[in-house]
């Protein structure tokens, strides 16, 4: 017996997850990825590649302001020099930058990976890979962050609670969403 198909267009824009530090925007992102058989790319892990050195390396020997710079670079490269299609995960602090956001949420089907605070810092609180959360009170860190950050993750085009599902579920909230503006836009 066949096995229903889920009805769902390949991208004809990036998909570009935003989103805190620990809401699953990697882990998603392939699973999307992998749906709509369309590369992955996780834009922390090409500018470590890149760099040669790790996100917590970058921060330490040259600091923040050189490290957003490396991120505004890989954005414009993975999202306005052309190339494949892609899903695209990108760092907690990439949609800072305007620049940023106007490629990410002016040119792609852009989603918001929501976690409740408690969730993420159980996630990542104790991370050493996560240089801004180093700090005694990393719970106020993910608070502050939120304030500032949640009114810019707020212009992508949908908002998925990650905590409302399992990770099927969310990877078709999110599939679906792009079905309907890419027929919106056709
Ligand atoms: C950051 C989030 C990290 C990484 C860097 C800064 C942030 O990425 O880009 O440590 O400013 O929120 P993840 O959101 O993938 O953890």
């Amino acid at each position: 017996m066949k096995t229903a198909q889920r009805k769902s267009t390949r991208p004809g824009r990036p998909v570009v997850l935003v989103g805190m530090m620990g809401s699953g925007k990697t882990r998603i992102g392939r699973a999307i990825a992998k749906a709509v058989r369309l590369p992955f790319c996780d834009t922390d892990d090409i500018i470590e590649e890149q760099a040669g050195m790790s996100i917590a390396r970058i921060f330490e020997t040259q600091g923040e302001q050189a490290f957003r710079d490396m991120e505004t670079a890989v954005i414009r490269d993975v999202l306005a020099r052309g190339g494949p299609v892609r899903v695209v995960s990108t760092g907690g602090g990439a949609v800072m930058r305007p620049e940023n956001a106007e490629l990410i949420f002016g040119r792609t089907h852009s989603i918001w990976m929501y976690a409740d605070i408690p969730v993420l810092l159980q996630r990542v609180g104790r991370s050493n890979d996560r240089p801004l959360l180093r700090a005694p009170d990393p719970e106020k860190v993910l608070r502050d962050m939120a304030e500032v950050r949640y009114p810019v993750y707020g212009r992508a085009g949908l908002r998925v609670d990650t905590e409302a599902g399992d990770i099927e579920t969310i990877v078709q909230s999110v599939l679906n969403f792009v079905d309907q503006k890419e027929q919106e836009n056709e």
